[in-house]
């Protein structure tokens, strides 16, 4: 299934078909495309080129790891995201490297790279659900995650399924239309509030 992005401007196709799903096919992810996607994340501008991202990976084919995974997400995302093939934890370092001061960046540049990991999922053909459901102390104990570093987002990684699949609350989720508010709520421009000749038509 696709849910392309309905743009008022045109937009690079990759941006226009990323989107979340909660249906996935049951075929795995070869690990070097799965590789592929940690890449690009690995190539994301950061502050101070700090890159404080770092990813708990585990597919399904490894299955006392990907037990451990589901086990952090609240009910509600376990119920989907179990069908995913790759489940990860974006964490972030919340402190520099270099001299230990906190790097009010780290979870902004988490973001973005998880955002070039979705993009480049989306190339292969590949969707990302990214969870903020899920127990995040219980993730920092199960997973050993030092005292310095935040987990950030759950991420469920796999090959679009049917959304017959799905239970039929989430089924009607799945087909709806994908929404945004209108640029002329956040391009703004001189003031808050203003917003920006730019997208104004
Ligand atoms: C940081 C973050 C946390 C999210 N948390 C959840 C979540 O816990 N459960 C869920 O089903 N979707 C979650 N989502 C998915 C969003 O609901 C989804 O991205 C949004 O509705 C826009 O839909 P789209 O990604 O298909 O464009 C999350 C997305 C992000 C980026």
């Amino acid at each position: 299934m696709q849910k392309p992005a309905s743009t008022d401007f045109p937009v690079h196709d990759l941006i226009r078909d990323r989107w979340s799903p909660r249906a996935f096919a049951g075929k795995p992810v070869e690990p070097a495309l799965l590789a592929s996607l940690f890449e690009a994340a690995r190539w994301a501008p950061s502050s101070n080129n700090e890159q404080p991202w770092a990813y708990l990976v585990a597919t399904n084919d490894d299955a006392e790891n990907f037990a451990k995974t589901l086990s952090v997400l609240v009910e509600f995302n376990a119920g989907w995201a179990k069908n995913a093939p790759v489940l990860a934890l974006a964490v972030s370092r919340l402190n520099f490297q270099s001299n230990n001061t906190p790097n009010r960046n780290a979870f902004y540049d988490t973001g973005a790279a998880t955002a070039l990991l979705s993009v480049e999922a989306t190339a292969r053909g590949l969707l990302v659900h990214q969870m903020a459901g899920f127990d995040h102390v219980k993730a920092k104990l199960v997973f050993e995650i030092p005292l310095d570093c935040e987990p950030i987002a759950a991420i469920a990684i796999g090959y679009p399924g049917d959304p017959d699949s799905l239970p039929q609350k989430l089924r009607d989720r799945e087909v709806a239309p994908r929404t945004r508010k209108p640029l002329a709520e956040f391009v703004m421009s001189g003031r808050w509030g203003h917003t920006s000749p730019i997208v104004s038509r």
